[in-house]
């Protein structure tokens, strides 16, 4: 097949991870930049588009009437090894365990708190992928993406992707608009390690080191580790990770939360608002381990819904929308959905 051409009627199913069952009427694979303006055109002539990377983090509807472009565009390259930082050019296209730990090996240590989290190099900055005390953004140096509508590539500082909790400006631009073609990654050396997240303390590899005696590899593990017990794995139960986002809420709303519901899982901010476990909320209303039809909570963690067979966005979307109103009647607490839902 050549460049740029489009494959019609594709089945999207194996190619998210919550499983999902879709079809999308045209896909078009992209291995080269050179097929970035063939993608502007189709854009120009009236279609709509909407970028696919690992598929881990996307509601899709089971039939898709846009374009799809999956990124396939591969590479790693050693920038600068400068002395008080590596710096990383990964292209958007390469899986993102696999290159932390591929990193890790090369000792460009900083990533393994990041270890396990399914998708995509190109994808995790659109959503600041974060866990185990350390968010992405913290790690980035610039992100290169082409703007889809005006056929122009641009290269962003860190400082203007507009970053927060599970957040970038890419995301709020909504669909079609930026396609995220490389990252460049700059991680301090030296290396230190970041252990604050109570579970990685707590966990038998870690919690007998002297803290200057920890190295990446026993993080990487460990968080592999936590992720494997916690967290379903999409290749045995479909799903999308944590489906909400932790709310935030004002301080004063949490004060008068926690005189009612005295075990409340929360973590102060510090602009003084309080980031609440939403796991905790979502248990709390009897949810956890339920199952309606082909979808459901998750047994181990509230957060993930999972999908059990031949579930469709419908079927799911509606699970989340009782949740929410769950937690919105008995916390007063609205919940956001984390994954980004894709019309068809
Ligand atoms: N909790 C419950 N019941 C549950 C789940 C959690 O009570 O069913 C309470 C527990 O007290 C637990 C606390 O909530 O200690 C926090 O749970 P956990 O440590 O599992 O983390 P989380 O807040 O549920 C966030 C991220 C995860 C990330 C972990 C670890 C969000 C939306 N989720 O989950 O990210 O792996 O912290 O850092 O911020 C993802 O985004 O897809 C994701 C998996």
């Amino acid at each position: 097949m050549p460049l740029s051409s489009i494959a019609h009627a594709v089945d999207l199913t194996t190619l998210n991870t919550l499983g999902l069952v879709c079809q999308a009427e045209q896909l078009m694979d992209l291995y080269d930049l050179s097929q970035l303006p063939k993608v502007t055109e189709y854009v120009r002539g009236g279609m709509q588009v909407v970028v696919l990377g690992g598929g881990s983090n996307v509601v899709l509807p089971a039939r898709i009437s846009r374009l799809v472009v999956r990124v396939q565009l591969k590479g790693i390259t050693l920038a600068l090894a400068r002395p008080d930082a590596w710096v990383i050019d990964v292209a958007a296209g390469e899986n993102w365990h696999d290159f932390v730990a591929s990193a890790m090996t090369q000792g460009w240590d900083g990533l393994e708190n990041l270890a396990l989290i399914p998708g995509s190099v190109g994808a995790a900055p659109v959503q600041n992928i974060g866990a185990y005390g350390v968010e992405l953004d913290s790690r980035i140096e610039s992100v290169t993406a082409w703007h889809i509508p005006e056929g122009r590539m641009v290269t962003f500082k860190r400082e203007d992707c507009g970053f927060n909790y599970r957040d970038s400006m890419f995301k709020r631009a909504g669909l079609g608009h930026w396609l995220i073609v490389s990252v460049r990654f700059c991680l301090p050396r030296p290396w230190r390690a970041v252990l604050g997240y109570p579970d990685l303390v707590r966990h038998p590899g870690l919690a007998g080191t002297a803290m200057e005696e920890v190295n990446a590899r026993q993080i990487f593990d460990a968080v592999c580790e936590i992720r494997r017990t916690k967290l379903p794995d999409p290749a045995v139960l479909g799903n999308a990770g944590s489906f909400f986002k932790n709310p935030v809420i004002p301080a004063s709303q949490f004060e008068t939360l926690k005189q009612h519901f005295a075990g409340i899982v929360a973590y102060p901010q510090a602009d003084q608002s309080v980031k609440l476990a939403a796991g905790w909320l979502i248990e709390q209303c009897g949810w956890k381990g339920r199952r309606i039809g082909q979808v459901g909570v998750h047994t181990r963690q509230a957060l993930v819904l999972v999908n059990y067979g031949q579930a469709t966005a419908v079927e799911l979307l509606a699970l989340a929308q009782s949740i929410r109103q769950s937690v919105e009647e008995k916390f007063g607490v609205e919940l956001e959905i984390e994954p980004v839902q894709v019309p068809a």
